[in-house]
């Protein structure tokens, strides 16, 4: 029973060694985005590794290894990981992949290869990867595409050739095989043929295809090779005037939809002849043509069918008053990037069915009214001009207008009047201006608004009921300004404001003193106040906190204050009872009053790096404990000695924990048992103690069996001196760590082992243990009567031992016989012995007070206890004193193996000294006689001829 359980333990202690499945990958960040599987993401970008990481975990499903310097992808490089899905090795330095390298890739659908050096695909490169849907190979140094490479992509949707050096649509066979290709991106290579005969066969389900920047001199179609393309990229591809286009039939291109022919030199007859062949073409870009003359190409390009036109980079300085009189179905016209100065009314007066027109990144000063006749327009993009004015009538009749980008011109007042059209008007961004004042600008509206960017301005101040009007607005940005007094109700009325950005003004606690600066706003969720100018001089409670308005703030940002915030005060927080977010980083903060988290019941996140919290007692657990649903702190750079106020800071909620750039010495153990949900640690930049005093923490770190600890492998050593600088891994935790493994498994083979010996020993040796045990007794009670007397006078002349059984004999013949014939002194126990004394003492004292010891053998004599005892005892003094003491009288006849475990009886029986009682009949006169001369005599027993048995 023992030894089986003791087996078990053993079997246990090595089954948990083994279980320990850390992830070793100590350069890439691993997340568990998909928890119920199980499944990873595994982030291994920008680490400058040279090969592929390993070992993977099997679980990964989005691996990500671009931005390395891999040369070459082996054999065994991703064994077993069938799960993977997503594989990015982008911008690498690949020029080498081993045709078997991906084949365990069963379940991959997106591979990217961009970026590397590959020459070509071999045959067997893809083979297994029947579930890829997305390839890029774009951006490499492509030559070759052996026959039958794609052969087994049959899911294959997406493929990337972009900037390689194919040159023959012939290279291309094993591409353009792949049953359901949708979308195939060739630019940018060196094709200088496009013919239709190259291809093998109509090539159904494409839809998108990309030939730009390709030196095309000829592009023919003879066949209907694409009879579902609906994208057809062919920009910056014909350079002379003498290209030859030449499409069969007007019906193959007849589903294209959307063409792109910028930057192509083009003839005005072909592009009539061009625009012929795309008669359901709905978009076109027709960007930066060399001697572009518009009207006469504009009315070739808006076919009927037309609905957007790209024009950017056409130096149309100058809309002219018809120009885009043939292009009144257009609903979207671009024109960035003219130069364009000068527009009138009549310009637009033919496209009242425009929805959105882009004239950014133009000359424009003013507008002059020229839009009014563009009552549908929903997006108008006028951002990159140099407009100094709005006038009242500039956005007349825009009803429609959603979107409004003016910012990055030179508006320095906005009339509230410009806006008085614009009842639908969504999002309005007019950062990057001259603006010094919204008074009196947002009165009345744009009522529907929902966004308003005025970053980057010249506002100075937030007078009460600036925003009055907006009381759809949603996003408010105030960032960038010089906004330095803010009013009681400044923005009172925006009452569905959730994000109010007021970050980089000059906000001092004076702009804030007023309790009402917030009023009026009674939702808002997110407010930035950082870079500005706040500060305080003590922890001191404020007469009137600032934010005691916004029950509904969820996010505050107080960051990075340019005076140093040095000190919040107690009740700083009060009246945000929903905060979630706390950024208090940058700050110059030494401590924390213990009141301050006593208002924001609900934080989750705390940053409070780059702060100066140098003091042990800047942070106290007493701090967090209205916060126990904290569940993320960042701590770094912040001077921060150690992390034991979280010990009982209570944060069971925790997950992730940044200090990093700190004088982080020792992380002990209760520190992280505080911690049970922790999942992400950044301890990066500490000064780490590697001795043992640390080794539980490093120990753990590499474990981290449940916690990542992010680039454990950066970390260093600080102390002891001999090893700082060296890696943490450096320092061997092993060495100070009892090894309990070990030690149960000594301690159970120990139980083993002794259990066995213990039934051994029982079982065979049992008699000889029970005469050690004697004789050691013996010992014991021998030294004690040395001790004691050392005299040679008896008290008796014989101890007669003898068996209860035997006290007739002894009391009839016996003791008349030696005592009163004889005159003999007997010790007998049953008359001798005193009471009251223990057995054994008797029975030594019996012993050492008679000359010698007589023992009355019989087979009941050899059972009892006692009497054995006393043969031992006799034996012992024999031992002791060189002197026989004992005389052994068998009245039985007892055979010479029963009498084994007595030692020194059989010695004696052997040497024949002992006495035999005569049998009935024998002459009992020859033994009284030897019986009282074997009491009497001095010397060995052996010496003496009468004792012999021989004689008797
Ligand atoms: C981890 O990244 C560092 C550079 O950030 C690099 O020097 C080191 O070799 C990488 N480790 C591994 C195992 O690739
Ligand atoms: C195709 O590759 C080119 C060149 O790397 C890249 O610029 C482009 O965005 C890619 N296109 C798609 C749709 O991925
Ligand atoms: C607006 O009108 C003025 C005066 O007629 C002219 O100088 C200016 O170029 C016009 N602006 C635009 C953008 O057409
Ligand atoms: C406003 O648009 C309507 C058509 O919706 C048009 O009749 C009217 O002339 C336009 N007003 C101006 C000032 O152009
Ligand atoms: C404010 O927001 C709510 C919810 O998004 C919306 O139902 C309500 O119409 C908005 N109020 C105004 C005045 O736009």
């Amino acid at each position: 029973m023992r030894q089986s359980s003791a087996f078990f333990f053993i079997l246990n202690c090595c089954v948990l060694i083994t279980l320990i499945d850390g992830f070793s990958l100590s350069n890439c960040t691993i997340y568990f985005p998909f928890e119920y599987t199980g499944h990873l993401k595994v982030l291994c970008n920008r680490m400058s590794y040279w090969k592929i990481p390993s070992p993977l975990p099997h679980n990964t499903v989005n691996l990500d290894i671009s931005n390395n310097a891999i040369h070459q992808i082996d054999e065994t490089d991703f064994i077993g990981l069938s799960n993977l899905i997503i594989l990015n090795i982008s911008h690498n330095r690949i020029s080498e992949i081993h045709s078997n390298a991906l084949s365990d890739l069963t379940n991959l659908e997106e591979l990217n290869l961009s970026n590397n050096k590959i020459k070509s695909v071999t045959t067997n490169l893809f083979k297994g990867l029947a579930n890829l849907s997305h390839l890029r190979l774009d951006s490499n140094y492509l030559e070759t595409i052996e026959n039958q490479s794609f052969a087994t992509l049959s899911n294959l949707r997406f493929v990337n050739l972009t900037n390689n050096k194919l040159k023959h649509l012939s290279e291309l066979h094993s591409v353009l095989q792949v049953p359901h290709l949708q979308e195939l991106y060739l630019g940018k290579n060196g094709f200088s043929v496009f013919n239709s005969s190259d291809i093998p066969s109509a090539f159904f389900g494409l839809k998108k295809l990309d030939l730009s920047r390709n030196p095309l001199t000829v592009f023919k179609m003879m066949e209907n090779i694409f009879p579902d393309l609906e994208y057809l990229d062919l920009s910056s591809c014909f350079q002379t005037k003498t290209s030859d286009w030449l499409i069969l039939d007007k019906a193959f291109l007849n589903t294209v939809k959307t063409v792109n022919l910028s930057r192509n030199q083009i003839e005005v007859n072909q592009l009539d002849y061009i625009m012929q062949s795309f008669p359901s073409v709905t978009w076109m870009a027709l960007d930066g043509l060399k001697g572009f003359k518009a009207e006469i190409f504009l009315h070739k390009a808006c076919s009927p069918s037309l609905r957007g036109l790209h024009l950017e980079d056409n130096k149309l300085s100058v809309l002219n008053d018809h120009m885009f009189r043939p292009c009144a179905l257009l609903n979207e016209l671009h024109l960035r990037n003219n130069g364009v100065l000068r527009m009138y009314k009549s310009s637009f007066n033919h496209l009242v069915n425009l929805i959105e027109l882009r004239i950014q990144k133009n000359s424009l000063k003013q507008l002059n009214n020229t839009l009014q006749v563009l009552p549908n327009l929903r997006i108008l993009d006028l951002h990159l001009n140099s407009i100094q004015n709005l006038d009242c009538s500039d956005f007349t009749n825009l009803t429609q207008l959603r979107h409004l980008y003016l910012h990055r011109n030179r508006i320095v007042t906005i009339k509230a009047c410009v806006f008085k059209d614009l009842g639908n008007l969504e999002e309005l961004i007019l950062s990057s201006n001259r603006v010094l004042t919204v008074s009196g600008t947002f009165t009345h509206g744009p009522q529907n608004l929902q966004c308003l960017d005025l970053n980057n301005n010249k506002l100075g101040a937030i007078q009460n009921y600036n925003f009055k009007a907006l009381n759809s607005l949603e996003t408010l940005r105030l960032a960038d300004n010089q906004i330095l007094n803010i009013y009681p109700y400044a923005f009172a009325g925006l009452i569905n404001l959730t994000d109010l950005h007021l970050a980089s003004n000059k906000i001092t606690e004076t702009s804030l003193r007023n309790r009402d600066v917030f009023a009026g706003t009674p939702n808002i969720k997110s407010l930035d106040v950082s870079c500005n100018y706040i500060s305080y001089e003590s922890q001191e409670e404020l007469q009137s906190p600032p934010f005691i308005h916004l029950s509904e703030l969820r996010v505050l940002k107080i960051n990075s204050q340019r005076q140093n915030l040095n000190h919040i005060p107690s009740n700083f927080l009060k009246g945000l009872t929903n905060l979630k977010d706390f950024y208090a980083g940058n700050l110059n903060i030494e401590s924390l009053h213990v009141d301050t988290f006593s208002y924001t019941p609900k934080l989750t996140y705390l940053d409070l790096s780059s702060n100066n919290l140098v003091n042990r007692d800047a942070l106290t657990p007493k701090l967090f404990q209205p916060i126990t649903g904290l569940n993320k702190i960042t701590l770094g750079k912040t001077h921060l000695k150690s992390l034991d106020f979280l010990v009982d800071a209570n944060l069971s909620n925790l997950t992730i924990l940044r200090a990093s750039m700190n004088e982080l010495q020792l992380i002990n153990q209760k520190i992280i048992q505080s911690l049970p949900k922790l999942k992400v640690l950044d301890l990066q930049n500490n000064s780490f103690t590697c001795d043992c005093s640390n080794a539980w923490f490093i120990d753990w770190a590499f474990k981290k069996n449940k916690t990542q600890v992010l680039y454990l492998n950066r970390y260093e050593c600080r102390y002891p001196l001999s090893l700082s600088g060296k890696s943490l891994a450096a320092f061997n935790a092993e060495s100070c760590n009892v090894n309990y493994d070990f030690i149960c498994f000594i301690y159970s083979s120990s139980i083993v082992f002794l259990t066995l010996v213990i039934s051994f020993i029982y079982h065979f040796l049992k008699w000889q243990l029970v005469y050690a045990y004697y004789l050691f007794l013996a010992f014991l009670n021998d030294k004690k009567r040395k001790q004691i007397s050392n005299h040679l006078d008896f008290q008796y002349d014989a101890f007669i031992s003898y068996n209860a059984q035997e006290e007739p004999w002894v009391l009839e013949e016996l003791v008349p016989k030696l005592e009163d014939q004889h005159g003999l002194r007997l010790c007998l126990h049953h008359r001798d012995f005193q009471p009251g004394k223990a057995i054994i003492d008797n029975i030594v004292d019996a012993i050492y007070n008679s000359r010698k010891t007589v023992c009355l053998i019989t087979h009941n004599y050899l059972k009892s206890v006692w009497c054995s005892q006393e043969i031992q005892v006799a034996s012992f003094r024999l031992f002791d004193e060189q002197e026989d003491v004992l005389v052994l009288v068998f009245l039985e006849d007892i055979p010479m193996h029963q009498l084994s475990p007595y030692y020194q009886m059989r010695k004696l029986v052997k040497k024949q000294t002992y006495l035999q009682r005569p049998k009935p009949g024998e002459d009992t006169q020859a033994f009284w006689q030897k019986l009282k001369i074997a009491l009497e005599t001095k010397e060995n027993m052996e010496d003496t001829q009468i004792l012999s048995g021989k004689d008797v």
